[in-house]
């Protein structure tokens, strides 16, 4: 399987239709969390057996992931989780899917491909515009977490974050991750792999103001 695929491929302005909510979740009055580039689905399977008071969603670009990660869950009765394929950028820049973000309490960036040469910057799934459009329709109070052990990919979406005057960075002593999507601090499959190798994870919160 390949490693990476180039999102800005015309293949993936074709967007798969994601239903609304409450069609795709048993109580989609739950708080909703978004993973951005959920691979195999393996983090949010573990997030989504354990917190049964939130509702998971997964956007992955690589189809084969998505589509495993679909019939995964097929095999499960699992009525708080989801998955969907397509660039993120793409979909979240289509205002007919506004009420993902509406209703979206947290987003998640865990370990973003880091694309390492200046001219596939653009390729980072953070974008201005992305930032934009999320800083203009998540609800006030709502969290961005990013995560990653590339300093300088960090260093990039910190200030694309940043620059945005909706977002501020929140201090880590006032957040509670037992009121997180993510109270038990399930490790992704990436960082699980990064602890192993024991480089240092550099990650951060924003909240909407
Ligand atoms: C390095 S992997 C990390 C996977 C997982 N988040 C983890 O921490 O184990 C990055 C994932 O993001 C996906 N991805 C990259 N760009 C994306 C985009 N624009 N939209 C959705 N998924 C994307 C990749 O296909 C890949 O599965």
């Amino acid at each position: 399987m390949r490693q990476h695929v180039n999102p800005l491929s015309k293949y993936f302005d074709e967007i798969e239709i994601i239903p609304h909510l409450n069609e795709i979740f048993e109580d989609s009055r739950l708080p909703l969390h978004v993973d951005i580039g959920s691979a195999a689905g393996d983090f949010l399977f573990d997030l989504a057996s354990e917190n049964t008071n939130w509702n998971y969603l997964g956007i992955e670009i690589r189809e084969k992931l998505a589509n495993h990660s679909k019939l995964r869950l097929k095999d499960f009765s699992m009525n708080n989780l989801y998955f969907a394929f397509g660039n993120a950028n793409n979909i979240f820049s289509n205002p007919d899917y506004q009420f993902i973000t509406n209703y979206m309490a947290s987003i998640s960036f865990n370990f973003p491909d880091p694309w390492f040469k200046k001219k596939h910057y653009k390729r980072r799934v953070i974008q201005p515009d992305l930032i934009n459009f999320l800083s203009n329709s998540m609800k006030k109070g709502s969290l961005i977490f990013i995560k990653t052990d590339i300093k300088e990919l960090f260093d990039f979406m910190h200030l694309i974050i940043s620059n945005n005057v909706n977002f501020i960075k929140l201090d880590y002593k006032k957040f509670s991750p037992s009121e997180s999507f993510n109270p038990n601090q399930i490790k992704t499959t990436r960082e699980k792999y990064v602890i192993s190798s024991k480089t240092y994870i550099f990650e951060n919160i924003y909240i909407k103001i």
